[in-house]
């Protein structure tokens, strides 16, 4: 709480409001108690401006593109850390010492198997099934393999987090490229112990049941780096879900399972799928991107350029730089010459100097290259945003526990203007 109160004027009445101040210096005006002492409550309309929680997890400063978890900058994690040490540092808030890193990754690589009714239910879905659908209900059925881990009852929950966090991180990985396997109507191979994190994915979606999947390190670091660069951003959708989710008592698997379902829509995680495919029916239709971007800044013409745009970054997304950076290493190593990808450098070449994008402070975003990577990698279109899904695992694990550590904490209920019919008397169906 701060020392500064902000007054509010009401008719001829004036309401003393207290303020806060957050380490970074963000500020906000406490309305908690507006309602009870003024009738009246806050109105913002998809929470653009409204400071849900207190939090100590990420902090974004979207003007001047800062991205930093528990106080250590995405430049430096990107350059020194790996998704596995990333992950530690969300969940736990410090970075691990060499044994409690041997540890979480021992645990990790202990749990990379799914029990064989997973695997039966996951054949049962149609081929038709979206790779999202099938992880969010699979994570939450996950939860009924481990009821000790997942009870609702919040102390007991959290006391096994440990174990619940590395049961969800590392079987995540193996949900995911099964549920591809099982869409391509390939059969399921075991994951394999000597391999670190994303060597193991790759082999669990691409290995032959009597061939291994050589993974070259490069490619493994590729998907890593991407990996670590979506494991939190602060109260976005899906972890505004999970929170929201977690605030009702119930356990990490129902909650992350919620957190994607938030995820897969276009304007979320699903952006990194529609930039692809965007970037495939400009191909197609012979266009440079010059008409694309013509129809993007027409209103009304329901067509947005993918990728582009943040509701918090007023610059350049700090994650697009590096991932920019990381997408040529990667298209030089496996020697792709992707049309596409000259498409998306001349999209982002015109929208960068097109006023329409510079008024509104529309800069490319995490998802305008990670596609471009993860399609040369291989990983099929409908994996990008499971690829997401992954890689944000430890946030929403690290936004539950803070839920769930929080002594005062309330079921998050927003309130409403309603603008609905008044009452009316019911209406028999003869008069109707
Ligand atoms: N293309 C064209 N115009 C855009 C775009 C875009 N990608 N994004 C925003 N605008 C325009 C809007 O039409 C609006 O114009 P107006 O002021 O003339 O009405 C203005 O910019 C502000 O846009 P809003 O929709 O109000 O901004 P908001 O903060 O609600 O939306 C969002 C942010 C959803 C990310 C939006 O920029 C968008 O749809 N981008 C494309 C989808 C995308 O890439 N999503 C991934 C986000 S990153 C992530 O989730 C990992």
């Amino acid at each position: 709480m701060s020392q500064k109160k902000a007054i509010l004027k009401l008719d001829d009445k004036e309401f003393v409001l207290d303020t806060l101040v957050g380490t970074e210096g963000e500020r906000a005006v406490d309305v908690r108690t507006l309602r009870d002492t003024t009738g009246y409550i806050t109105f913002d309309d998809g929470y653009a401006n409204t400071g849900a929680c207190e939090s100590k997890v990420t902090f974004i400063d979207g003007e001047k593109g800062i991205l930093r978890y528990r106080g250590y900058s995405i430049e430096e994690l990107a350059e020194k850390s790996t998704f596995i040490e990333t992950a530690y540092l969300l969940i736990y808030g410090e970075l691990p010492t060499a044994e409690q890193l041997k540890s979480f990754k021992a645990r990790i690589l202990d749990n990379a198997q799914i029990h064989e009714g997973l695997r039966i239910a996951i054949s049962g879905f149609p081929s038709t099934a979206h790779p999202m659908a099938v992880l969010s209900a699979t994570l939450n059925t996950l939860g009924c393999y481990y009821p000790e881990l997942g009870t609702n009852e919040r102390a007991h929950d959290l006391a096994q987090l440990d174990e619940a966090a590395t049961v969800l991180i590392s079987k995540v990985r193996t949900l995911a490229a099964l549920a591809h396997r099982a869409k391509e109507g390939q059969p399921s191979v075991f994951p394999k112990p000597g391999n670190d994190y994303c060597s193991n994915f790759l082999h669990l979606m691409f290995a032959q049941p009597h061939a291994d999947h050589v993974v070259h390190p490069e490619v493994a670091r590729a998907l890593d780096l991407i990996l670590l660069l979506h494991a939190d951003h602060e109260q976005n959708c899906s972890t505004s879900t999970v929170r929201m989710v977690a605030s009702g008592g119930a356990n990490l698997f129902a909650s992350v399972s919620a957190g994607v379902c938030a995820l897969w829509g276009p304007l979320h995680g699903g952006a990194n799928q529609a930039v692809i495919e965007m970037l495939e029916e400009i191909h197609k239709s012979g266009d440079d991107g010059s008409r694309f971007i013509e129809a993007a800044k027409q209103k009304g013409s329901g067509v947005r350029l993918m990728g582009f745009g943040h509701r918090v970054y007023k610059n350049y997304d700090p994650r697009a730089k590096i991932i920019k950076a990381q997408c040529d290493k990667v298209l030089k190593l496996l020697n792709v010459n992707d049309p596409l990808l000259a498409i998306a450098m001349r999209l982002e070449e015109a929208a960068l100097n097109d006023p329409y994008f510079k008024q509104r402070n529309l800069y490319p975003n995490v998802d305008f290259y990670s596609g471009i990577i993860l399609k040369a990698i291989g990983i099929p279109t409908e994996m990008f945003t499971v690829i997401f899904a992954i890689g944000r695992m430890p946030g929403w694990i690290s936004h539950w526990k803070e839920i769930a550590e929080s002594p005062k904490q309330k079921i998050h209920r927003p309130r409403q203007i309603y603008m609905g019919n008044t009452e009316r008397a019911y209406v028999p169906m003869e008069k109707r």
